[in-house]
């Protein structure tokens, strides 16, 4: 049986969100959630975009599981679990998105949302979600750049929300329209806080840039710290972590041989993967209790 979506339930939900395409929303899910699981967390990250990228940064393009979002939207239509993708890495458990999510725009805006559990398509979700959340730490939200419909799916289940954005003008595109979401969504997840920004693919550290986007996040509309680190601009890790996956999707089941972007601690696990240059490593620390 559904049980209400409780604040405690989600308390560790994130939602990775910037309405801007490439601002590094999917390779920092993907590499967060990698690293909270290879240091002992339990971690589900949740493809809410329609591109399916967080399955070529993941590496679980073509495994059972990896539907196109079909399972996920089944789900809020039917009221019928979440589907796992699991043991994408040691402690890391996937749900697949894609094209199929196209699907719960059309399904919010039907009349038959109403009758859905939770009362439309964002209550439905976070029910679902509900269900399975004491199994994880932490989860991750990879959240889609221009649908607003997954965009308000993720906000309304999420206790936290990361930003990435890049620092150059186009960045702030995605940013402006974050603030109105955010505010409508706690309408009925109050508890909604911002985490902070981060800097993606950031090349120079200079103030003057620093200070911009201190200032351009004031627009936000809420206090929205800036995170101290960055991720630093590389051509090697934008060349080398998707080309792989590419030649992945592209064989459909064949994982590629290298992936030199990924840190060596939390490499592949996917069964094809295995006993090639991608295979796992074990966990060496625990989070504390
Ligand atoms: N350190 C890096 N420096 C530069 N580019 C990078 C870096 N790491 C990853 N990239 C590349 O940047 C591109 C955009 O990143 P990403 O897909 O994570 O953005 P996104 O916000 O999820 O985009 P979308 O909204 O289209 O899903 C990708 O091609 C990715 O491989
Ligand atoms: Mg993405």
């Amino acid at each position: 049986m559904t049980t209400a979506p409780t604040a405690d339930a989600l308390a560790r939900v994130i939602a990775v969100v910037n309405g801007k395409g490439g601002a590094g929303k999917t390779s920092i899910t993907a590499n967060v959630a990698g690293q909270l699981a290879h240091s002992g967390y339990r971690v589900l990250a949740i493809d809410l975009d329609l591109s399916g990228n967080l399955g070529l940064d993941l590496g679980y393009i073509g495994r059972d599981g990896d539907d196109g979002g079909k399972s996920l939207v089944d789900s809020v239509y039917s009221a019928t679990p979440l589907a796992l993708i699991t043991g994408v890495r040691d402690g890391l458990d996937v749900i697949a998105g894609g094209r199929h999510l196209e699907l719960l725009t059309g399904l919010s805006f039907s009349a038959m949302a109403a009758d859905l559990p939770g009362g439309g398509v964002t209550g439905s979700f976070a029910l679902q979600l509900t269900e399975i959340a004491d199994g994880y730490d932490i989860i991750l939200l990879d959240c889609a750049p221009g649908n607003p419909v997954l965009q308000d799916i993720a906000l309304a289940c999420a206790r936290y929300i990361l930003i990435p954005t890049k620092s150059d003008a186009g960045g702030w595109d995605g940013l402006r329209g974050v603030g109105p979401r955010v505010k409508k969504a706690r309408d009925t997840n109050p508890q909604l806080t911002y985490l902070g920004a981060v800097l993606f693919a950031h090349s120079v550290s200079a103030k003057r840039v620093l200070r911009n986007t201190r200032y351009r996040l004031a627009e936000v509309g809420d206090r929205v710290p800036l995170l101290e680190a960055y991720i630093r601009h590389s051509e090697t890790a934008a060349h080398d972590c998707r080309p792989c996956a590419t030649d992945a999707a592209a064989t459909t089941l064949r994982y590629p041989r290298r992936c030199p972007a990924q840190p060596t601690t939390w490499r592949g696990t996917t069964s094809s993967c295995r006993g090639k240059s991608c295979n796992a490593s074990t966990p060496t620390s625990k989070p504390p209790p």
